[in-house]
């Protein structure tokens, strides 16, 4: 028998998570408590999230990062330290309050050199960057921002992404509000979250797997 998961032992695991895996400096333990103060909303990656984000980061050697959904530079700051030497993080937030805060914050970090912030919507910057830049030309693109959207996103960042680059989205399995196990019609967002896992897991472009740490993060390597 498997170990039943109370939502005690789930919360415990989280925690437990963020205190071995999840160190993080001054600032950005600080960071979000400062960012809710200061009117953000605090729904932000856990530090064991924006740990991976870095470890997945290095193993793609990414020289090129594009995230969507900035809010006050957390995971922006956690995707900027997995980045290959020279490289840049573009990451794109369409509410000037969190770009602004985000600024000020990868300033802060001192990836400010490295770091572009696009200011506007997910679905006019991402199509913007496939003219831009090209195809191929990202190592590793990652979704956070409207969850109802991820579906519409996947094809400009398959577009984006490099052979062997990484697809990452978070909030695969649930956030406060929906869980992915809510029967499909209730929730827009987990009918949208069980679409775009869905696609990934059975696209030949994808090798994709799901990892269940906190709300769920897709994680898919582009074939080729
Ligand atoms: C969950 S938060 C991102 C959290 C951030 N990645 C982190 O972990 O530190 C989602 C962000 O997406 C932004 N957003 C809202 N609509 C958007 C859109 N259409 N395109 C891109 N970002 C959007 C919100 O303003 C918010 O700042």
């Amino acid at each position: 028998m498997p170990m039943e998961i109370t939502p005690d032992r789930w919360r415990a695991t989280g925690e437990y998570l963020d205190t071995v895996f999840g160190e993080q400096d001054d600032q950005l333990a600080t960071l979000m408590p400062r960012a809710v103060a200061a009117g953000v909303p605090d729904i932000a990656v856990s530090p064991s999230v924006g740990r991976l984000l870095t470890l997945l980061g290095q193993l793609a050697g990414a020289h090129t990062i594009v995230e969507v959904g900035t809010l006050a530079g957390y995971s922006g700051i956690w995707l900027a330290r997995g980045l290959a030497e020279g490289g840049r993080l573009i990451t794109i937030e369409p509410e000037p309050a969190h770009a602004d805060f985000a600024a000020a914050e990868f300033i802060a970090a001192g990836v400010a050199d490295r770091v572009e912030i696009r200011r506007g919507y997910g679905l006019d910057v991402l199509p913007e960057l496939v003219r831009t830049m090209g195809a191929g030309s990202v190592g590793l693109v990652f979704l956070d921002a409207i969850k109802t959207e991820y579906p519409d996103y996947l094809p400009y960042a398959t577009e984006l992404l490099r052979p062997g680059g990484l697809l990452v989205a978070d909030n695969a399995l649930g956030s406060g509000s929906w869980w992915i196990d809510a029967k499909p019609g209730e929730s827009a967002e987990r009918d949208a979250a069980d679409e775009f896992n869905r696609l990934v897991a059975a696209s030949d472009e994808y090798e994709a797997a799901c990892v269940p740490i906190r709300e769920g993060v897709t994680i898919a390597r582009k074939r080729g």
